[in-house]
């Protein structure tokens, strides 16, 4: 059984496109969301994308990706910085995960520096805006190719 990949957003992404364009661009989620979908057509594989703006139901959307995907491209938004919950959640999945943000969190505020994701993802993408959800997918069907 060929499982998903699952992309996992959290808070105020779903205001992506209105959210300070200049800092985040002009994407919506939705538009990344179809991209992601034509790119995935080809590999065999599915795209699943879920956005919270609620830190239990992102602890929720990993607990479910441990069994129901084969790899996890995860856009924490502000919860990379501050959650212990999702640094637990994400410590019971098996599968690979990818660390995406729109922006370089490192060229940023002091605050943004410190992730709790990073010590265990299989790889980090930053910086690349919008066309990183493409970058991390390439990168994860890369990952669970058989
Ligand atoms: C972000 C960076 C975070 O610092 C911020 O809180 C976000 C978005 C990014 O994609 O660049 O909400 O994860």
């Amino acid at each position: 059984m060929n499982l998903p990949v699952h992309v996992l957003n959290g808070p105020n992404l779903n205001l992506l496109g209105l959210r300070e364009p200049e800092i985040y661009g002009s994407d919506t989620l939705a538009d990344i969301e179809a991209r992601l979908n034509v790119r995935a057509q080809t590999s065999g594989r599915a795209v699943v994308l879920r956005q919270t703006n609620y830190e239990g139901e992102l602890v929720e959307h990993i607990q479910q990706a441990r069994t129901e995907a084969c790899g996890v491209i995860l856009n924490p938004a502000a919860y990379t910085h501050t959650s212990v919950a999702v640094h637990d959640a994400l410590k019971m999945l098996a599968i690979p995960i990818i660390e995406l943000h729109l922006t370089n969190p490192h060229a940023r505020e002091a605050f943004r520096h410190k992730s709790f994701v990073s010590p265990i993802a299989t790889g980090i993408i930053a910086g690349f805006g919008a066309s990183g959800y493409e970058l991390a997918l390439d990168a994860m069907l890369g990952l669970v190719a058989t």
